[in-house]
């Protein structure tokens, strides 16, 4: 039996680094969520028709700006889009789906990833597990249903691959984008920004569609390698959450297409209804890590509750 990895310093200062990283491309999507506000949160459908209260009462003004971080975060994009080639995607995916790296619960591995707190860094906003519950309650608060909830409450779980051999960074966190395709101008830092990547410079790869077929559905295309990917791939098979939250989970990282609308020539109709959940998913995520922090232990049974309905008691990591 894998159990839970070992805590070890080396992960622990990869982690910090993660975390720092990651509050940083967070911050960054937040202004820019605010600048473009009113323009795309475009939610008609019947189901979120309601403007989330959440959304609109939330005091936005209170995030710090985020100019001393852009240089460390123009950076982690260059890697990350120099390093996120099509070969790797592969690789990772076939790696990935033939091992199992542990066996914990859901909780388990919420308590392994609040591991990650980067303790030297004063100004950090929260640790993981608060952003996980900040996320879930902020959900509960507006009535949203349980399985929404549930997946407010795992969503970054898949940034457990920091344990599980990544890099901590490129290969974790981050916008994500297509692979084996024209990479678009919408992506953060431009298409330019891959000048160093190796599939930039294949002709072949390099077209609208590159390795997929027009409208073939994002189900069927590779998203770059991270935390979103990885935890998408583990509630796929072993949860029965519905269509929408594994969308949530998949893309909520995926801001050059539900943000800026790029990729509509991968999409079938069914992304567009996937399109309008992740939008309203958003939000949460972005925003909720202001609210006040939630009592841990208090929160605990509810969620655990929760969690029993959509998932095993132990999960193949
Ligand atoms: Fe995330
Ligand atoms: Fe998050």
């Amino acid at each position: 039996m894998v159990h839970a990895p070992e805590v070890t310093t080396f992960a622990k200062d990869r982690a910090a680094k993660l975390d720092r990283i990651s509050d940083e491309v967070d911050e960054v999507n937040v202004l820019k969520l605010k600048a473009s506000k009113g323009e795309d949160v475009n939610i008609d459908d019947k189901f979120w028709e309601e403007q989330s209260k959440f959304d609109s009462e939330k005091d936005k003004t209170t995030f710090r700006q985020y100019e001393d971080a852009c240089d460390r975060v123009k950076s982690f994009y260059l890697e990350q889009h120099t390093k996120q080639t099509l070969a790797y995607n592969l690789k990772m995916r076939e790696e990935f789906r033939k091992t199992v790296r542990a066996r914990m619960s859901i909780w388990e591995a919420m308590e392994l990833l609040e591991t990650l707190v980067d303790e030297s860094d004063p100004d950090t906003s929260v640790g993981q597990i608060q952003h996980l519950l900040q996320t879930a309650e902020s959900m509960r608060r507006d009535g949203k249903p349980e399985w929404m909830q549930v997946t407010g409450l795992i969503h970054d779980l898949g940034k457990l691959l920091c344990f599980f051999g990544a890099d901590g960074q490129w290969d974790v966190v981050g916008d994500t984008f297509v692979v084996g395709c024209k990479f678009p101008e919408a992506i953060v830092y431009g298409s330019e920004s891959f000048k160093a990547n190796p599939d930039y410079n294949n002709p072949e790869l390099m077209t609208e569609n590159g390795i997929y077929e027009p409208h073939c559905g994002l189900d069927n295309v590779m998203l770059s390698w991270g935390h979103d990917e990885y935890l998408y791939d583990i509630c796929k098979r072993q949860s029965t959450l519905p269509k929408e939250a594994l969308s949530m989970i998949r893309y909520h990282s995926f801001y050059p297409w539900h943000r800026e609308e790029a990729y509509q020539h991968l999409m079938n109709e069914d992304d567009k209804v996937q399109l309008k959940a992740v939008r309203a998913f958003n939000p949460y995520d972005l925003y909720s890590k202001s609210d006040a922090p939630p009592v841990v232990d208090e929160l605990r049974p509810y969620y655990e509750g929760l969690i029993k309905k959509f998932f095993p008691p132990e999960i193949e990591w």
